[in-house]
């Protein structure tokens, strides 16, 4: 039927269920080590959940060609080992409290051996990812974790300063998020050796939804419900990150409002009900609107780049996927 589905994540885990599992049994087997710390502090995360988007769409988009599963089992936990190892890196540069509905790992273990272990975690899947003997796979993922840690850095050098525009911020999130939404979805193809033009619209395809995905991520830390998210609200505003609401807000902002975020983003005098403040100013400037109509931009893209490819389950579904980005946000 073609009527979309409104838990396309579910239909899809569903779908793939055999290949999750099999994903899934092999994120945990590859976390053991002879020091005990890794498994446990690995664990603390890998064991909480998460949505393991990036494994399903790796599965996903591995099957829809018909390629080779017992290599994208592997690819999957590559993928989410490098997406766990800048969850573990990513919470002690933000100095979060909570990551998953629990504490987080440098709350619980400290930041030395939380980040350690996300190098371990690294190191992993980079040994899993060789075991495919996918020169091309190889050239991707290890490019891929290069991006990624250039734009944690990159986010580093513009937090706290007013002046960082839109595209300061479409930098940022290119390489920090849809870098690896763009590898996950790219890797599957590549083995199963379809021609590039493919290759490259499927890549695409992981791009946009990973754009959408991190705006999304930036609204959702100041209107979430924290109990939902499964992380602090508010961390993004404390930090003094110039995130795309604050972008937007600060475009609309009278003297009064940008007074407010001097103190607050920039010279860090937060006080009690400041992020309830922030939280209408970006709700009355409209610039919650502005992103969500952008990132829905992001998702018509991506859906545009699924149109080559010939009608199944798995494109509808990964075409829902996309919708279901957005829809996240509210
Ligand atoms: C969190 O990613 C990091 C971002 C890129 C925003 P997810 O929201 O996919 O985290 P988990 O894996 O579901 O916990
Ligand atoms: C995404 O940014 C981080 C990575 C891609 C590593 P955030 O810092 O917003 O992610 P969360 O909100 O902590 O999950
Ligand atoms: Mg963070
Ligand atoms: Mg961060
Ligand atoms: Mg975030």
């Amino acid at each position: 039927s073609s009527a979309k589905s409104s838990d396309p994540l579910g239909d899809l885990n569903t779908m793939l269920k055999g290949d999750m599992d099999a994903t899934n049994a092999l994120i945990i087997d590859r976390l053991q080590s002879s020091i005990e710390v890794i498994p446990k502090i690995a664990g603390h995360l890998i064991e909480a959940g998460g949505k393991r988007i990036r494994p399903l769409l790796t599965l996903a988009c591995t099957k829809v060609f018909d390629g080779d599963m017992t290599k994208a089992h592997m690819l999957a936990t590559t993928v989410e080992y490098i997406h766990s190892a800048t969850l573990l890196h990513d919470d002690v540069v933000d100095e979060s409290l909570e990551r998953r509905g629990k504490a987080s790992a440098n709350q619980m273990f400290g930041n030395k051996p939380s980040i350690l272990v996300g190098d371990f975690l690294f190191a992993r899947g980079f040994e899993l990812m060789v075991e495919t003997g996918n020169m091309r796979v190889l050239d991707i993922l290890s490019k891929t974790s290069r991006f990624i840690t250039e734009g944690e850095i990159r986010q580093i050098d513009i937090e706290r300063n007013l002046k960082t525009t839109e595209d300061d911020y479409f930098a940022v999130i290119e390489s920090k998020t849809a870098a690896l939404f763009a590898a996950a979805c790219e890797v599957g193809p590549v083995i199963a050796g379809v021609e590039d033009d493919i290759v490259n619209n499927m890549r695409e395809y992981g791009h946009n939804i990973g754009m959408a995905f991190q705006i999304v991520d930036d609204i959702l830390d100041y209107t979430a419900q924290e109990d939902r998210l499964g992380k602090k609200v508010g961390d993004d505003f404390r930090e003094g990150k110039f995130t795309l609401p604050i972008i937007y807000a600060l475009e609309q902002a009278d003297e009064k409002e940008l007074l407010f975020w001097q103190t607050t983003m920039i010279e860090q005098d937060v006080a009690d009900g400041d992020l309830t403040t922030a939280q209408m100013l970006i709700e009355k400037t409209g610039a919650v609107g502005r992103c969500v109509e952008l990132a829905n931009k992001y998702v018509e893209k991506a859906k545009l780049c699924l149109i080559d490819l010939p009608p199944s389950i798995i494109r509808q579904k990964l075409s829902d996927v996309a919708d279901y980005i957005v829809v996240r946000a509210n």
